[in-house]
């Protein structure tokens, strides 16, 4: 079977990110980091490179009532998908484009941050952890998740792998720089040397799925935050490059289901 990778493909990354990725792998996380931070009512929350709000947005379900909520990102396209989203889950916050290293807030604003998948991609991670230490009340919590290594988290291995091969290899770095902050002890410094207290990382893996693999694959590989990676190669490569991926997967694939660990470094601290 084929499929046609155009015809899965929002407008653009964001809304791509917010149909496709975020159902099957940003959701499950958003949920397991917001019962572990269990907010309180009354709680200013920073959700930090927000993306397109889904931390937020779960924060909101978990049913608490927060006293704000601020999401921050470098990238408007994903705060209008955040924004619209909110707005149509008749969520309150406010959804500002800045970057983790310039934070637009005065001192001892919030009481609890979440950074989901983000830290990784930050240029410079001590500023970014300066600055949200800085926004911080003395004793607020932050919750981070960040992927762990590419040799336990077959999806994205065999993303990489596969990108590689049909597309290129600045094609499978994309893939790779999602790994790119995988050592919990290098995290632990990181938030150390930023004036973080009580900081502790977990390995957490969740078991993720989604009913039709070609499908997700179409809509995963073809649109990611640094470019589109299927659309300049022949539809006869597209197939192979989505066929070599599902290969990867090995015991992942059952011929028509993905299922797959996928394993991050949780982590904790009180600033
Ligand atoms: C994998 S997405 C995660 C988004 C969201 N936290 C979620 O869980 O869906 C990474 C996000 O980090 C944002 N980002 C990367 N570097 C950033 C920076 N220096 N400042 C602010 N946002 C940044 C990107 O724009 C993107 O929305």
């Amino acid at each position: 079977m084929t499929v046609d990778v155009e015809n899965t493909a929002p407008a653009n990354f964001a809304e791509r990110y917010e149909s496709v990725l975020l159902p099957v792998i940003f959701q499950p996380w958003a949920r397991e980091i917001v019962e572990r931070a269990a907010p309180a009512d009354g709680e200013d929350i920073l959700d930090l490179a927000c993306g397109t709000g889904v931390v937020t947005r779960q924060v909101v379900q978990s049913g608490v009532t927060p006293g704000s909520l601020t999401g921050v990102d470098h990238n408007a396209d994903m705060l209008a998908v955040a924004r619209h989203r909110a707005a149509e889950a008749g969520i309150e916050a406010e959804w500002l484009e800045a970057d983790a290293g310039d934070l637009p807030f005065s001192d001892d604003r919030f009481d609890l941050a979440f950074c989901q998948q983000a830290l990784q991609f930050f240029p410079d991670r001590p500023r970014a952890l300066r600055e949200l230490h800085r926004v911080l009340r003395p004793s607020g919590r932050a919750v981070f998740c960040v992927q762990r290594e590419l040799d336990i988290n077959p999806l994205l291995r065999s993303q990489a792998a596969a990108l590689d091969a049909h597309v290129g290899t600045k094609a499978g770095e994309a893939v790779r720089a999602i790994c790119g902050l995988p050592d919990a002890e290098e995290i632990r410094a990181l938030f150390e040397e930023a004036g973080f207290r009580d900081i502790a990382v977990e390995t957490v893996s969740l078991d993720l799925h989604h009913p039709d693999g070609r499908r997700f694959a179409a809509g995963a590989m073809g649109g990611m935050h640094t470019g589109d990676k299927l659309s300049r190669i022949s539809q006869d490569q597209q197939q192979q490059c989505i066929d070599d991926f599902l290969a990867g997967l090995g015991d992942c694939f059952d011929g028509q289901a993905i299922r797959f660990p996928h394993v991050s470094n949780v982590v904790e601290a009180r600033a």
